[in-house]
């Protein structure tokens, strides 16, 4: 018989916490209805007390997302607990995961609290969440950090007042798998009602250990992992979800009689709908995922995967669903080819958001000879998630080379007035970005702008990105068009969207304990 190991997905909520990968509601949706797709048993949607903005991604995706758990996080203050509750109370199946730090160093240092003090408080916020749902996970924060046998104690309340999912995490990254292994099988062992109980692991990748830690952990018993597409989180990432997947897949006599509800060839088109979303790049090394995963460039490597894949092939790019990676679309190609190719890069567009974006894929295939799938997704992003923004481009131009002083003059759409401004600047991006600030009336600041010519050849589709900064917070901004002045436009208007985004979201309180 078969065991499940449930995976636990936390990138709307712990990978969305980290520089430069924050999200809109829109994109939010977009991803959890990816997530649904890829087969993932909880998502854990975000920290509803965080912010407006928060609350508001939660309660979309529990009302939209109805084939898959979805979780909301609470640190055990009785407002927390109960705005995930609301946050969740359309839900088709609910989970409030609520948390406390128990180590030493967060008791004395963060909290300030007694074990003891921290031992009411986890009676008291699991049995006020059980109040809202039957699914209770509650967290151990800096677990691997905690005297063991408090852990015991502190795991004894939780399941007494009613909580099921017991979660383990490796806040700072810091365990090593032979270790967490031990701490597992200690703590099924010795917390009575162990065995009513999922055990869950959560790893941080600080000294690059995240995945092997929860690999370990599953071994000695843990049944959830949590984890992230692509690897995203606070510092150095959480536990990349394609390669714990993977490893379970690949290994069957490793982990014998387990298995995971993950449709794997969703693997990559999850991986391409996060990087083109947030606009954060996959390293090309990556396990799994990263372009280079499945090149063999070495004379030696080819000649043994052309004689015979196993050779040196231990997985198949088609098993994470990467089957047309290769092949390029063009101006011939119909609306189903280039449906199914939306789909193997996450994207599910329907009605008029499809019309258009095949629209503009023609209009881009009479003008260039190859379309690549940095280009579809260019495209698609355009089409599907940019819905709830203040900005957008309607009209960009400029004057400038040898003899004319560079002059941008753009067309803004603001809240839905179109406005226009022109600019002077030392350079063309620089005129535009000028107007744009104008029209704006942004206070932000540019930290780094980068192009990119992400297909390659002359009519090479081009990629900026840009990096802006407004009273502590960092976004990226991305936009991608033949015409690079145009694309740097898009790209500063994507982020200054973003900016608005945060300020929308109107923290409440800045999230204590992660
Ligand atoms: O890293 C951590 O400890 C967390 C908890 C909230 C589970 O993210
Ligand atoms: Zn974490």
């Amino acid at each position: 018989m078969t065991e499940l190991v449930r995976i636990f997905d936390t990138t709307l909520r712990d990978g969305e916490q980290s520089p430069g990968c924050s999200m809109n509601l829109s994109e939010k949706l977009a991803l959890a209805r990816q997530l649904e797709r890829l087969g993932v048993d909880v998502i854990e949607a975000g920290f509803p007390i965080a912010s407006e903005g928060d609350f508001e991604s939660v309660k979309a995706i529990a009302d939209q997302v109805r084939g898959t758990s979805i979780c909301g996080l609470a640190r055990t203050g009785q407002e927390d607990v109960a705005r995930a509750g609301q946050a969740l109370e359309t839900a088709a199946s609910p989970r409030i995961h609520t948390f406390i730090a128990t180590s030493d160093i967060h008791l004395e240092h963060k909290l300030r609290m007694s074990r003891e003090e921290v031992l009411a408080e986890v009676d008291r916020a699991v049995r006020q969440a059980r109040g809202y749902c039957d699914d209770v996970e509650f967290s151990a924060e800096d677990a691997t950090r905690s005297d063991w046998d408090y852990l015991v104690e502190v795991f004894r309340v939780a399941v007494e007042a009613g909580a099921r999912t017991l979660n383990v995490p490796d806040t700072v990254g810091y365990t090593q798998p032979e270790e967490y292994a031990r701490l597992i099988a200690h703590l099924r062992e010795r917390v009575p009602g162990a065995d009513d109980c999922i055990f869950s692991v959560h790893c941080h990748n600080d000294l690059g250990l995240a995945v092997s830690n929860s690999l370990a952990a599953v071994l000695a018993g843990a049944r959830q992992v949590e984890c992230t597409v692509n690897g995203i989180g606070e510092r150095a990432g959480n536990t990349a979800l394609e390669e714990v997947v993977m490893a379970i897949k690949t290994r069957p006599d490793v982990f014998a009689g387990l298995d995971t509800a993950i449709v794997a060839t969703e693997i990559y088109p999850s991986s391409r709908l996060l990087a083109s979303t947030i606009g954060v790049p996959v390293q090309p090394n990556k396990a799994i995922v990263g372009s280079n995963a499945f090149a063999h460039e070495a004379g030696i490597h080819q000649d043994g995967v052309l004689k015979a894949a196993i050779t040196y092939e231990i997985m198949t790019p088609q098993s994470i669903g990467r089957a047309s990676n290769e092949l390029v679309l063009g101006k011939h190609s119909g609306r189903h080819a280039f449906r199914e190719r939306l789909q193997e890069l996450g994207f599910e567009l329907e009605g008029e958001a499809f019309q258009e974006a095949f629209r503009r894929f023609k209009d881009l295939a009479d003008a260039k000879k190859s379309i690549f799938n940095e280009d579809l997704e260019a495209i698609a992003q355009d089409a599907v998630v940019r819905t709830d923004e203040r900005f957008e481009v309607t009209e960009v131009s400029v004057l400038s080379g040898t003899f004319a002083k560079p002059t941008a003059t753009v067309e803004l759409t603001v809240d839905g007035e179109a406005k226009k401004a022109t600019a002077l600047g030392i350079g063309p991006v620089d005129a535009i970005f000028k107007a744009i600030a104008e029209l704006t009336e942004t206070k932000s600041e540019l930290e780094r702008f980068h192009v990119n010519g992400i297909t390659g050849g002359m009519d090479a589709l081009g990629e900026v990105s840009v990096t802006v900064t407004e009273g502590g917070r960092r976004v990226i901004g991305n936009g991608a068009h033949p015409d690079i002045i145009v694309a740097s436009a898009k790209a500063y208007v994507h982020a200054l969207n973003k900016l608005e985004w945060h300020k929308k979201r109107h923290s409440l309180s800045e999230p204590k304990g992660i």
